[in-house]
């Protein structure tokens, strides 16, 4: 185990989403975020300054792959030698998205998570829209706790915030790699998914501007405005065409290298201290 001694720091970079239409959820997500849409690898990719989405075809609401930009190649040969039984070669998009050297992993569950150097993005995209940094990405799962162990331990990822329901068992688990709350999580639900993906906006006015921006298109707020216990960041959610949940989130909370993991109950105001809470389980 070399779970307390690694970290694997590094932030979200694209999410893959697999879709029946795949260009018309491109578009959706261009359109919205001021992104570059362009056929690419696979699918369809859409490109801002700092981070990608990627469409193919696919069911709706699912996540074909995830990957997050590391610094530099030492932590991609510190990743290969532990993750080593649960790599797999590399996609066309993700030898599009990252610089050569790449590593993709299967987790536990499936699910398919890259780690690389950081290729070109576009400075031309996203000055037609407030604000918005990919920043996590959450799955469900119906064993978080081995999907836990294996993010920490094997690729080194820390843990932040565990909410354990009454008997004591995982509910949901929350993991950084940098000095931000969480850069991905997990849910007990009961089948192993996609729950959602989220951006990071630079403070809680963008909440207004994006309920705005969504507004004057005829989406739709379909949970919040809320501010989560874990994280301690104000939210709100939208679903795009094919109903995948869409998370703009403000004030994130920057943990301390020092910091304990904390511990909540699982329960409505754990996930939303101003009202209702959608609980996954
Ligand atoms: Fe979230």
């Amino acid at each position: 185990m070399t779970g307390q001694s690694t970290y694997l720091r590094g932030r979200l970079f694209y999410v893959q989403l697999g879709s029946p239409d795949p260009e018309r959820l491109a578009r959706f997500y261009g359109e919205i975020f001021g992104m570059t849409t362009q056929r690419g690898a696979d699918g369809w990719i859409c490109r801002g300054p700092r981070h990608c989405l990627a469409f193919a075809s696919g069911p709706a609401c699912t996540l074909l792959g995830a990957g997050y930009a590391v610094a530099d190649v030492r932590v991609l040969e510190g990743l290969a030698a532990r993750a080593a039984p649960n790599l797999v070669g590399a996609t066309a998009l993700e030898a599009e998205l990252f610089a050569p050297g790449a590593l993709a992993l299967r987790d536990p569950d499936g699910n398919r998570i890259a780690y690389g150097i950081a290729g070109a993005t576009t400075s031309a995209a996203g000055a037609a829209a407030p604000p918005a940094r990919l920043q996590h990405v959450v799955v469900g799962s119906t064993d978080v706790a081995r999907l836990v162990a294996f993010y920490t331990d094997t690729v080194g990822l820390r843990k932040s915030d565990d909410v354990r329901d009454d008997e004591g068992g995982t509910r949901a688990c929350f993991l950084r790699s940098d000095d931000e709350h969480h850069s991905f999580a997990v849910f007990r639900t009961p089948r192993n998914r996609l729950d959602h993906h989220c951006y990071e906006l630079p403070d809680w006015n963008g909440i207004r501007d994006w309920g705005d921006r969504l507004a004057a298109r005829g989406v739709t707020i379909q949970w919040g405005p809320g501010r989560h216990g874990p994280g301690n960041n104000l939210f709100i959610f939208f679903h795009d065409p094919d109903g995948n949940w869409v998370e703009l989130s403000a004030e994130l909370e920057v943990v301390s290298p020092a910091r304990p993991v904390g511990i909540w109950r699982h329960e409505e105001r754990t996930l939303n201290s101003w009202g209702r809470a959608h609980l996954r389980s």
